[in-house]
């Protein structure tokens, strides 16, 4: 298919995908929109194996002619990256499109905050993106074409009370994301990041209901985000409509301010 019809339709045909997180939440989303799209798609997991099996098995039952292949990975090990590297690239052969969404939230007052957590969520969030994205760049820089979208977050926008190193670390996905588009958008490599407000994942069930009820009333579209809301817009980033687009950070929050 050429560039035009691709931009006339919008599709993600012969896209070829990696989307880590992927086998629940806004990843699981991703992926699978990816694929009704018309991407080819190898994601990652950490532990959920289960979780991610019946994602392929979904998938490949609606769309046979598509790859979805999941690999597990600890994002935060630069060796487990390298391999899981290796084996999409075997899946797939070479890779347009990144999504660096795994990722971790920890909550408690800074003043009470083990140096741990804030390790926990610098290496997993920040250190992840380091760890997929420099080996994945590097071949789109050479062949002129990729996109890269990066999952921050309303905290690292405005920061979120209770939550200073998640907060630190979606602000730093937002200076990544500015400085590389700034570097490699002029050979064809989009970067963007999109910033969720309230999402319904595992990530935010955790907060206590009556937290849940005070946050929903302060968002102006009356309800927490799905995760096909954010991949939505995921998918938009990767596909040709987008490829103006690159350094920015789009709020997907119903209209929430922190
Ligand atoms: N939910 C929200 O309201 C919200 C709002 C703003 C931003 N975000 C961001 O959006 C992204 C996805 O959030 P979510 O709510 O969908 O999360 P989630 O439901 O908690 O799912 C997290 C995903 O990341 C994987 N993962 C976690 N730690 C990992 C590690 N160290 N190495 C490899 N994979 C790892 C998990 O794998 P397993 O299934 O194997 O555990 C899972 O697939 C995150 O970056 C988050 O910060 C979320």
């Amino acid at each position: 298919m050429t560039v035009e019809a691709r931009e006339r339709t919008g599709t993600l045909a012969g896209r070829r995908f990696v989307v880590t997180g992927g086998s629940r939440g806004i990843g699981a989303a991703v992926v699978r929109l990816a694929v009704a799209e018309g991407a080819d798609v190898v994601f990652g997991y950490q532990r959920n194996a289960d979780a991610a099996r019946e994602l392929c098995q979904e998938v490949t039952k609606a769309h046979p002619d598509r790859i979805c292949t999941a690999l597990p990975v600890e994002v935060s090990d630069q060796e487990d990256v390298a391999e899981f590297i290796e084996g999409a690239l075997g899946a797939l052969g070479s890779i347009d499109v990144l999504v660096n969404n795994a990722g971790i939230s920890r909550s408690s007052a800074f003043t009470g905050t083990p140096r741990g957590e804030w390790d926990e969520l610098v290496e997993t969030n920040l250190g992840g993106l380091f760890n997929l994205t420099q080996p994945l760049v590097r071949p789109m820089v050479e062949r002129g074409a990729g996109a890269v979208i990066n999952l921050s977050s309303v905290a690292g926008l405005h920061g979120s009370a209770m939550q200073a190193g998640y907060s630190t670390t979606k602000a730093g996905v937002i200076g990544f994301t500015k400085a590389l588009s700034k570097e490699i958008s002029g050979f064809g490599v989009t970067v963007n990041a999109v910033a969720p407000g309230l999402i319904e994942t595992d990530m935010t069930a955790v907060i206590p209901a009556e937290y849940q009820e005070l946050v929903r009333a302060r968002i102006p579209s009356g309800r927490f985000g799905t995760p096909r809301d954010v991949a939505h817009t995921v998918c938009f980033l990767a596909s040709d409509r987008a490829r103006y687009i690159t350094g920015q950070v789009i709020e997907i929050a119903g209209g929430l301010v922190l």
